[in-house]
C-alpha cells in the first residue's frame, strides 16, 4: 500500500494528498521536511507496522468512502467492530509528535506576489522536523479523527479547530449511531416485562449503568445514579446526602479552583441550613495549597467537595492526599470528576472518593446525561432530593416506600437513550485506553504549553506542576473576547470569558481568560494553527490564507 492512499494518512507521495485539510500540499523538501521516501523510512523506523496501521479498515474503521455514509447505515454498535480489546500493554504506544525548540525560528514561507501584507510573526520551529505521526496506543490520531465526523466541519471557510474541549466534547460515530439505534429500535420507556421494546430499552439503560460503573471501578452498577450532569449531581449529593447532617456554624470545605457548579449548590444549602463555606486557597501557579486545607478541618467539618481538575486552569487537584486528609478527620469528600474523567483513568476503588461525579457530554457522550458514583452506604443514607414516579415501591397518600439506590434518586422517565449514549462512547474510549489518551495528551499539553509560551505577550493562567487539557491565557493589549472572535474567523473554537470559574479568575486579578481545552483527537499541528492565528493577532494582522506552518496546514 502506498502511503498516502487511504484517508487513515496526514501525508502521502509526491502530489502530496492531504486527507487533514483536503488540498495538495507544495513539495516537503521546500521546508526542510522530508520526502515520501525518506519519511517511509522514518516511520518504519519508528514503527515497524506503520504500513498495517494506515489502513482504517485495519481497525474496523470506515474508509474514506463509507466514512461519508450516513450514520444509519453503518453498524449500530459500531464501536465493538473495533478489534483492539480494551487497553492495549504497556510500551506498545508511543507517541510521536513535532517538538518546539523555542529558541529556533522559521523563516515564514513566502507571501503570494503583491499580497501587500506585513510579514508574518516568525512562529517556533525546529528545523527540518518531521510532520507529527501522533498515535495513541497504537492508533495513528488520524484514525481517530475519522471517528468524529464533526472534525471534517468547515468553519468560516477553513476547517474546523475545535479547542473547547472543556465546555463540550465532540462525539464519536459510535455514540451517534448507538443513539439512532435506540429510536430506531428499542425506543420505550423502562418497565421491564410490559412489552419487547421496554425489555429492550430497560436493557440498554442497564447495560449503560453496568459500563459505566465498570469503566469507573465502581464494586457495582447500583452506585451509579443517572442523573442530567455534574451540576445536577452536585446538587443532589448536597440535598440528598449532606442536608441532613448539617446544624448552624457546621463547616463544609470547598476550594478556590470550583466551577460555579461546585459552589452555588453548597451555598444554597448553607444559607438553607446556616452551614458556612471554608474555602482552600492556591498558589500562584493555581496549585491547592494543601498545608492550609488540612488546617481548614475542624470539630464542625461536615463535608468537603473539591474538583479533580480546574475547568478554568487545567490544575490536577492532589485528591488522593485530600481525600486521605478528609477521611483521618471522619469527614466525606464528594469530587468533581467533570474534567477529568475524560482526560485520565479514573478508579473508585484506588480514588476511595465517597462520591464522584461527572457530565457524559465531556467524555464523548450525550449532553443530558451525567453520573453520581456513591458508596453504597452513602447512597443507602441519602435521602432522595426529588419525588416521582420510578423510584417507588409504594405509594398511599400517608407515605411512599422507595426503591434502593439508585432507583431512589431516578425520579421521573430517565434519558434512557442518552444512558445508552454514554455507554457507548465509555466503550469508544476504553477501546482506545484511557492511560494512553493520558500519555497522548499530555505530551500535546506539553507541546502547547512551550508554544504558547512562545507567542509575543501572552500569559499562560494557570501554571501547576500536574495539569490536564487547558491551556488558558490572556493576550496582553488584546481583549479577551475579540481574541476568541477572531480565533473563530480561523476556524478555531476556544472559549473566551469566566469559565464559570470567576473566583480562580479573580486570584489572578482576571475578569476571564481565553481557554483552549484538549481533547484525544486534537493534534500538534492544531496547535501550531492556535499559535499562528494568536502570532498574527499579536501583529495586528487579520488572518492570512498565506501563513501557515506546516506546508498542508489549514490555512
Ligand atoms: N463547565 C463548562 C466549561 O468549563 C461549561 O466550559
Amino acid at each position: 500500500m502506498n502511503i498516502g492512499e487511504d484517508a487513515g494518512t496526514a501525508f502521502g507521495t509526491g502530489g502530496i494528498r492531504t486527507p487533514l485539510i483536503g488540498r495538495t500540499a507544495p513539495d516537503p523538501k521546500a521546508y526542510g521536511l522530508p520526502d515520501a521516501g525518506e519519511l517511509t523510512a522514518l516511520l518504519a523506523d519508528w514503527c515497524p507496522d506503520y504500513a498495517l496501521q494506515t489502513s482504517p479498515q485495519a481497525y474496523g474503521l470506515p474508509g474514506a468512502e463509507e466514512a461519508a455514509a450516513p450514520a444509519g447505515r453503518r453498524h449500530p454498535d459500531y464501536a465493538l467492530q473495533r478489534p483492539l480489546g480494551s487497553e492495549v500493554p504497556d510500551g506498545i504506544g508511543e507517541v510521536y509528535a513535532p517538538r518546539v525548540v523555542p529558541a529556533e525560528t522559521s523563516a515564514p514561507p513566502a507571501q503570494a506576489p503583491g499580497a501587500g501584507v506585513p510579514p508574518a510573526v516568525p512562529v517556533p520551529v525546529a528545523a527540518g522536523r518531521p510532520p507529527s505521526i501522533a498515535r495513541i496506543g497504537t492508533l495513528p490520531v488520524d484514525a481517530i479523527r475519522a471517528d468524529f465526523p464533526i472534525l471534517e466541519e468547515k468553519v468560516n471557510g477553513r476547517r474546523l479547530v475545535w479547542l473547547d474541549n472543556a465546555a463540550t466534547t465532540q462525539k464519536p460515530l459510535a455514540v451517534i449511531a448507538r443513539l439512532e439505534h435506540f429510536y430506531r429500535h428499542e425506543n420505550s420507556n423502562v418497565h421491564r416485562g410490559a412489552h419487547t421494546l421496554a425489555e429492550r430499552a430497560t436493557d440498554a439503560y442497564e447495560a449503560a449503568r453496568e459500563k459505566i460503573a465498570a469503566f469507573i471501578g465502581a464494586p457495582s452498577s447500583d452506585a451509579v445514579v443517572f442523573v442530567r450532569g455534574t451540576t445536577e449531581g452536585i446538587n443532589l449529593v448536597a440535598q440528598g446526602y449532606v442536608k441532613q447532617y448539617l446544624r448552624p456554624g457546621d463547616e463544609i470545605i470547598l476550594t478556590l479552583l470550583e466551577h460555579h457548579a461546585n459552589i452555588v449548590p453548597w451555598q444554597l444549602l448553607a444559607q438553607e441550613t446556616g452551614a458556612v463555606l471554608r474555602v482552600a486557597p492556591v498558589d500562584a501557579d493555581g496549585q491547592i495549597n494543601l498545608p492550609a486545607y488540612a488546617e481548614l478541618f475542624t470539630p464542625r467539618t461536615r463535608f468537603v467537595s473539591a474538583s479533580h481538575v480546574s475547568n478554568a486552569l487545567g490544575t490536577v487537584a492532589p485528591v488522593e492526599e485530600m481525600i486521605a486528609l478528609a477521611h483521618s478527620h471522619g469527614t466525606r469528600i464528594c469530587i468533581d470528576g467533570a474534567q477529568s474523567v475524560s482526560h485520565m483513568p479514573v478508579d473508585m476503588r484506588a480514588l476511595d472518593a465517597d462520591f464522584f461525579v461527572f457530565s457524559g457530554h465531556k467524555i464523548y457522550g450525550p449532553t443530558g446525561i451525567g453520573v453520581v458514583y456513591g458508596k453504597p452506604e452513602l447512597l443507602e443514607a441519602a435521602r432522595p432530593y426529588q419525588g416521582g414516579g420510578n423510584m417507588i415501591a409504594d405509594v398511599t397518600f400517608a407515605e411512599t416506600v422507595y426503591r434502593e439506590a439508585p432507583a431512589k434518586f431516578e425520579a421521573g422517565t430517565g434519558n434512557i437513550a442518552d444512558a445508552a449514549g454514554l455507554g457507548a462512547a465509555v466503550d469508544y474510549v476504553s477501546s482506545v485506553g484511557m492511560r494512553h489518551i493520558a500519555a497522548y495528551e499530555q505530551d500535546l499539553l506539553d507541546y502547547g504549553t512551550r508554544a504558547l509560551s512562545a507567542v509575543p505577550g501572552l500569559r499562560l493562567i494557570g501554571t501547576a506542576a500536574r495539569k490536564a487539557s487547558v491551556l488558558s491565557f490572556v493576550l496582553e493589549g488584546h481583549d479577551i473576547e475579540e481574541t476568541g472572535r477572531r480565533l473563530s474567523a480561523a476556524g478555531i473554537a476556544v472559549r473566551a470569558g469566566h469559565h464559570c470559574a470567576q473566583p480562580i479568575l479573580r486570584h489572578f486579578g482576571l475578569e476571564g481568560t481565553v481557554r483552549s481545552s484538549l481533547a484525544f483527537y486534537n493534534t500538534h499541528e492544531e496547535i501550531d494553527l492556535l499559535v499562528d492565528a494568536l502570532s498574527n493577532i499579536v501583529r495586528g494582522r487579520t488572518h492570512s490564507s498565506k501563513l501557515s506552518l506546516w506546508p498542508w496546514s489549514i490555512s
